[in-house]
């Protein structure tokens, strides 16, 4: 699981975290595609599409072509057997998380301290106390108005946000609310903050300083920065725990844990076939693809989010537009992947105790009657008799009747694609807070899972 830790340490954004499974896919013999770039589909080829920030769609083509061509005309080859279906599986890169303002920062007192804006709903006192990294994507303007656009990362603590003194408050032990404006200012406290020039100064010499580091051979001091997505996240890193199968516990395994199981397991899945038939390529009869969005954290609509048009852009231009699309599509399953909540033995009251999951216990398989998971009860039996023939258990999740859920990219993609699909994912505690804490045992067997779906058709 050292490989999981380090995926999960070198992915504090989603920038990052598309970078870190671009590489895992290009190490399994996958080739980039660009958006803007016409496309050439080879029979067994193996492509990745970015669209930072923050999501990606990678997949393989069958042997035998798509078996509809990119005017959506079914081509002679495979007409008996029309399209072939996709086998996908669907994750979010995105955590709840503090962001910076487009003014990033600003005097409080005699400090300097980072101005945020709340992104998604994270379990704001978690926040408190904690060595806070800044890393995302900057872009700057040289002299003559030219862009670079930058990951970043400091790598380190540059700030903190500390809790006031139990002497200060003395109510803080009775759950005191937290104002979102004035308690959350990260204090700065890297020495590059340090000065006494005007706050967007120093924040700017601050950047160009950590982007000098990071890309050594570049010049960057006649550089402005002027457009960011930075935001803030635990430098602490993950830390596995426990005998046998164990737990992690760590920052954004919300959903960078399915996101792992998922791209590792598309990987592995074609690996494997290669091995077992002697000849590179993908399945012979299906598209096993992985998609994975940003912004669901905060709804998902977006370019880069599951209710933007990337996911339909793709399958567009390997399926074709018209009726090949559609056929296709109708015979296709859709797995959704997402934390689950785990019984908290703690909280055991605030779970409905006949549907609630345990953690290292199983798949968790996600309803509820209002839509706000994907279900299908054909995806959900393909699914479920994967596992069975895999013997990997499964527990089934459903809030308590007086309790409302959380959703999930899963029944927007299913709806705008009209695919069998079904919400699923491993059972976790605390979800959203900084640090959230899972299953071991559960992130293998969702691999293994995810490795069968890729490559049964
Ligand atoms: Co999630």
């Amino acid at each position: 699981m050292e490989r999981l830790t380090q995926f999960l340490h070198a992915a504090p954004t989603p920038w990052h975290a598309i970078e870190q499974m671009e590489k895992i896919l290009m190490a399994h013999g996958f080739s980039r595609l660009a958006e803007d770039a016409s496309w050439s589909l080879e029979p067994g080829g193996r492509y990745l599409v970015k669209r930072q920030p923050g999501a990606m769609i990678a997949f393989v083509m069958p042997r035998r072509g798509s078996g509809y061509d990119t005017t959506g005309r079914e081509t002679k080859a495979h007409g008996a057997e029309g399209p072939f279906p996709i086998h996908l599986a669907c994750t979010h890169s995105d955590s709840p998380c503090l962001k910076l303002k487009a003014n990033p920062c600003k005097k409080k007192g005699e400090h300097l301290v980072l101005d945020v804006e709340v992104y998604g709903s994270p379990l704001l006192s978690t926040w408190f106390d904690r060595g806070l990294g800044l890393a995302g994507e900057i872009t700057l303007a040289g002299p003559g108005g030219q862009l670079r656009h930058r990951l970043l990362d400091f790598g380190e603590p540059v700030a903190i946000v500390p809790s006031l003194a139990i002497h200060l408050n003395r109510e803080a032990g009775d759950g005191g609310k937290i104002r979102r404006h004035d308690d959350l200012s990260p204090i700065l406290l890297h020495p590059g903050f340090f000065g006494d020039r005007d706050p967007s100064a120093i924040f700017r010499s601050a950047i160009l300083e950590c982007l000098a580091t990071r890309y050594p051979s570049e010049m960057f001091s006649q550089c402005v920065p002027v457009s960011w997505d930075l935001s803030l996240y635990d430098v602490a890193p993950p830390q596995t725990m426990g005998g046998g199968a164990g737990w992690i516990t760590g920052g954004r395994l919300d959903n960078l844990l399915s996101c792992f199981a998922a791209v590792t397991a598309l990987a592995e899945s074609v690996t494997e076939r290669d091995q077992r038939t002697g000849e590179p390529g993908g399945a012979e009869v299906l598209v096993p693809m992985f998609a994975c969005f940003n912004h669901e954290e905060c709804g998902s609509l977006s370019p880069t989010g599951a209710q933007g048009n990337f996911l339909p852009a793709v399958l567009g231009r390997i399926l074709g537009y018209s009726e090949g699309f559609q056929r296709s599509m109708s015979r296709s399953l859709m797995v959704s992947i997402d934390n689950a909540h785990g019984v908290h033995p703690n909280f055991i009251d605030r779970h409905d105790g006949n549907n609630a999951p345990m953690l290292n216990a199983g798949v968790v398989f996600k309803h509820n009657a209002n839509q706000r998971y994907a279900h299908s009860t054909i995806a959900e039996g393909r699914l479920k008799g994967l596992c069975r023939s895999l013997e990997i258990p499964w527990q089934e999740f459903a809030m308590r009747a007086d309790l409302t859920c959380g959703s999930t990219i899963g029944p927007m993609l299913a709806a705008a694609l009209g695919i069998h699909a079904i919400d699923l994912g491993i059972a976790s505690w605390a979800m959203h807070s900084i640090r959230e804490t899972a299953g071991l045992q559960d992130v293998a067997d969702l691999r293994r899972l995810l490795r069968r779906f890729f490559a049964s058709g």
